[in-house]
């Protein structure tokens, strides 16, 4: 079984290819997704809405984020294993190196971090201590009571190339994987030809170097299906299958298609 690193997500950047992201949250959905070859598994904090049942990401806190990281750890040891930092975790340096810390140690390979500019000086500590970052710009679910709701980010002009100018600073500072969430596609392509770190996309085109989905959406069990996602068990026969064709939809570049893309 060949494991998935940063490196093999590079290469596969460089030689063109998609990969395939999902989140997970448990032990037995984790086992799924590892033997459904899906590069990246995801604990996102997502698990505030699809676990928990709260209405925004707000809620989660950190030892939850550790519990199930080391439930998904337990069910995966292939894919790449991203654990999110849940809100205020990393609002100053020193509690980020902390909670990075707890999260790393419970299983993650890589933390992921919402915001831009901001957050420069923290991802430059975490890298150079060891801890791998992944960024997210775009829609961050975390600021959704700043931002006014969950809308698509990145409209205009102006803030497009904010949007770049803020994830290239990330990277240089030492990120090592960017999500984008929720702008155009035109914006998803430009960001995942500006960066040279792997790009993973969710309602962001298909140009990004890879897809991320939340599994409850995919399975087509959330409840509302957002416009981004597609509901792959309905053409499948079972949760493995579903799991599976995501994967390989991503790989051909089929998912995600004009209708789950904005413009
Ligand atoms: O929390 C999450 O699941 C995420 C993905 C949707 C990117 O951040």
């Amino acid at each position: 079984m060949k494991t998935i690193s940063i490196s093999t997500l590079n290469a596969m950047k460089e030689n063109d290819e998609k990969f395939a992201v999902l989140t997970a949250y448990d032990y037995t959905f984790s086992r799924l997704i590892e033997s459904s070859s899906i590069e990246v598994s995801l604990v996102g904090d997502s698990l505030g809405n699809v676990i928990q049942g709260c209405d925004s990401t707000i809620p989660v806190t950190v030892d939850e984020m550790a519990y199930h990281t080391a439930a998904v750890k337990r069910g995966n040891k292939r894919s790449l294993l991203v654990s999110d930092m849940p809100f205020m975790s990393y609002s100053t340096e020193v509690n980020a190196l902390d909670n990075a810390a707890v999260i790393m140690q419970a299983g993650a390979q890589m933390v992921k971090l919402e915001g831009g500019e901001w957050l420069a000086d923290t991802v430059y500590l975490l890298t150079e201590r060891g801890i791998p970052v992944c960024g997210h710009v775009g829609l961050t679910p975390q600021s959704v009571h700043k931002l006014g709701g969950y809308k698509v980010q990145g409209k205009d002009d102006h803030a497009a190339d904010q949007m770049i100018k803020e994830a290239l600073i990330l990277e240089e500072a030492g990120a090592d994987l960017m999500v984008v969430e929720c702008v155009p596609s035109s914006l998803g392509d430009d960001l995942s030809a500006a960066l040279n770190i792997p790009v993973i996309g969710i309602g962001a085109g298909p140009g990004t170097d890879g897809q991320v989905l939340v599994l409850q959406d995919m399975l087509g069990i959330s409840q509302r299906l957002p416009k981004f996602s597609k509901d792959f068990l309905k053409e499948s026969n079972s949760i493995q299958d579903a799991i599976t064709a995501f994967g390989n939809e991503v790989r051909s570049g089929t998912f995600p298609a004009p209708e789950h893309s904005f413009k």
